[in-house]
């Protein structure tokens, strides 16, 4: 589980995250939304040890990270996994290597121990016969199974997600929301995906918090986040035409 207590972030002048306060359970598929610049990818990275907030804390199954010691940081970090907006992978390195990265970073494992935890998680993200390609040769949907596999080889506590799906193709899209749903359950991780995509929510968001100028404007689940009437939140899921629609349609019926 993830605490976060009351963080802010800012750089200079600008304040970026204005105090937010929320819990992400461990074997949970929680999900941070808002629109463009509201604050999701510092809030992130905050949550990854690369920002640090000037005030408010952040523990990690009752760790808090500021408190930390800077081995003990570095064990911390060895057990999060990242998959980043656009995937991220190394382009001079093939798929196998890709995955392996991480656990040549931080443990000391041989080389056909790295080898067989690769394929037991390439395996896993459906990649069977891509070991030897390097990235470029690999389409959108497979570079993210990649880099899912990648975040997932050393076995993470807590998965994060920047944008998992920009770039897909809806029905893409969707598998691999549902790829990282399922392995969070599986693995009993406490995951966090940042998205503004509403298929997203309303596919897997067990937990959701909603972020606006750096504040969490409301919090919920895939469930109640038709039902609000805050206007901030509405204002956001009926951006598009077809929900909007959809939800006259919903209201007329009631009636
Ligand atoms: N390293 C940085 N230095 C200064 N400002 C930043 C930095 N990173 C993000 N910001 C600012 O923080 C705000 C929130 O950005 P971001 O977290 O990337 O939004 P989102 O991911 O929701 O689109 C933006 O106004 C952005 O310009
Ligand atoms: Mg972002």
């Amino acid at each position: 589980m993830i605490e976060v207590k009351n963080i802010h972030k800012s750089f200079g002048d600008a304040h970026i995250l204005k105090g937010i306060s929320t819990t992400f359970e461990k074997g949970k598929t929680s999900l941070v939304i808002g629109q463009s610049g509201s604050g999701k990818t510092v809030f992130l990275k905050c949550l990854l040890g690369l920002f640090e907030p000037e005030e408010g804390t952040i523990s990690y199954d009752g760790k808090i990270y500021s408190e930390l010691g800077s081995n003990e940081k570095r064990d911390l970090r060895s057990e999060m996994g990242m998959v980043f907006q656009g995937s991220a992978l190394f382009d001079s390195m093939t798929i196998l290597e890709n995955v392996m990265f991480p656990l040549r970073m931080f443990t000391k494992q041989s080389k056909s121990e790295m080898q067989d935890r690769a394929d037991f998680v390439l395996k896993r993200v459906n990649l069977e016969d891509a070991h030897n390609k390097m990235p470029s040769e690999a389409s959108g949907g497979m570079q993210k199974r990649v880099a899912i596999a990648r975040a997932i080889v050393n076995k993470p506590k807590y998965l994060f997600c920047d944008e998992p799906n920009s770039g897909l193709d809806p029905k893409t899209a969707i598998v691999i929301d549902n790829l990282i749903h399922e392995i969070t359950e599986e693995y009993n991780m406490t995951t966090i995906i940042n998205t503004h995509d509403m298929n997203s929510v309303m596919q897997i968001g067990e937990k959701i918090v909603f972020l606006k100028d750096g504040l969490k404007a409301w919090e919920g689940t895939k469930e109640t986040i038709f039902k609000t009437d805050n206007e901030v939140v509405t204002d956001f899921v009926y951006s598009s035409e077809l929900f909007k629609k959809v939800r006259q349609m919903y209201i007329e019926e009631r009636n």
